[in-house]
């Protein structure tokens, strides 16, 4: 029976793939995350060229370089930051482009930092042009520059700082300026999972949680898990959630195919809006091709959204195409969809 004010499958959580970080997240987070690089699953190119650098940098007692980690939410950026800072055994300070509202703003920051500390600069992308510039000189000779004084007898002096390394994290890389690009040592790009990468993940997971699943369970949930570790961690716990009400607490397959239902994810991990995302280009353009910003406000959704959340899941799903002139449905999408023919 379905309690009032409970979420059907006509208003599922938008959350559930949309948002970045919740409260809720943040709590199970400091149980799931990862603190070193050997509990790190998959992205094994990506974690190969970040073990040399840190040994390398270990053994030369050096900071290691500034590290740019770019690829769409939740595949593990931050957790990286943090693994990083924790195999060098440094502090590690976090904050965000959008936080940093003036350059003044990293001052205090950057002084306090010490010898290999890292700074972790989350959204990286999202910084402004003056702190940008400002942090150019930090990052490549360890120095500010203040200015002091107005009018005639301003002057800039140079501050040093201790060696510290900065690790950006990214979902668009192709927004950084190329200056501000070219002065990270190394690139690290996360692509999305496996299934076999993610039914690891929650294997781990429901052994942290002290979950019980069985194994046909888990390979089902990282099935629909669209390749990122973050959503396959909240799948996780929605079935947990579903099972502890509506069954003896035992995630079995049978359950967790239920649960994800009553969720509006389907086979494929698609959720209500990738399936209404679909539907504006099918029904009100044809298939497409369309601009991005047209299929945004028939959704009513930010296009930042569409194109870090929505968009990367359906072009590795094959179920969309970008084209010079705008966003196109695969014959995939079609099918998906029960049309087996376009419909021009
Ligand atoms: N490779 C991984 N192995 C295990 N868990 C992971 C992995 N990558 C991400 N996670 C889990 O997914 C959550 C989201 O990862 P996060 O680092 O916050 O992603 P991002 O910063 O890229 O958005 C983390 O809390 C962590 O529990
Ligand atoms: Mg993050």
């Amino acid at each position: 029976m379905e309690e009032p004010g409970r979420k059907k499958y006509e208003d599922v959580p938008e959350d559930l793939i949309a948002s970045g970080e919740t409260d809720d997240d943040q709590i199970v987070n400091l149980t799931l995350r990862p603190r070193k690089l050997d509990e790190f699953t998959g992205q094994s190119n990506l974690r190969e060229s970040l073990d040399i650098a840190l040994r390398a940098a270990l053994k030369r007692k050096e900071p290691l370089e500034h590290i740019l980690f770019s690829g769409p939410p939740g595949l593990g950026k931050t957790s990286l930051a943090h693994i990083v800072a924790n195999e060098l055994n440094t502090k590690i300070v976090s904050t965000s482009g959008p936080a940093i509202e003036r350059a003044g703003d990293l001052i205090g920051i950057l002084t306090n930092l010490g010898h290999g500390d890292v700074l972790f600069i989350d959204e990286i992308h999202r910084l402004s042009k003056v702190v940008e510039e400002f942090i150019y000189p930090a990052m490549e000779n360890f120095q500010i520059d203040f200015l002091v004084d107005k009018g005639p007898y301003a002057k800039t002096i140079k501050f040093n700082l201790k060696p510290f390394t900065v690790i950006g994290a990214t979902t668009r890389a192709g927004l950084l300026s190329s200056p501000l690009r070219d002065r990270f040592g190394m690139h690290l790009h996360l692509e999305f999972y496996s299934e076999e990468e993610l039914t690891k993940i929650i294997k781990r997971s429901s052994g942290l949680l002290e979950i019980v699943i069985e194994d046909a369970a888990a390979i089902e949930i990282a099935r629909r898990s669209r390749g990122t570790p973050r959503v396959a961690n909240r799948l996780l716990r929605r079935v947990r959630d579903w099972v502890e009400v509506k069954a003896d607490g035992k995630i079995t397959l049978e359950a967790a195919k239920k649960a994800l239902e009553k969720q509006g994810i389907d086979h494929i991990g698609l959720t209500r809006i990738d399936r209404r995302f679909i539907e504006i280009i099918l029904k009100s353009y044809n298939g497409g091709p369309v601009g991005l910003n047209a299929v945004a406000s028939s959704l009513n959704e930010e296009v930042d959204t569409i194109e870090d959340v929505i968009e990367p899941y359906l072009l590795l799903a094959g179920l969309l195409r970008r084209t010079s002139r705008g966003r196109e449905l695969t014959d995939k999408a079609f099918e998906y969809m029960g049309h087996t023919r376009r419909l021009i």
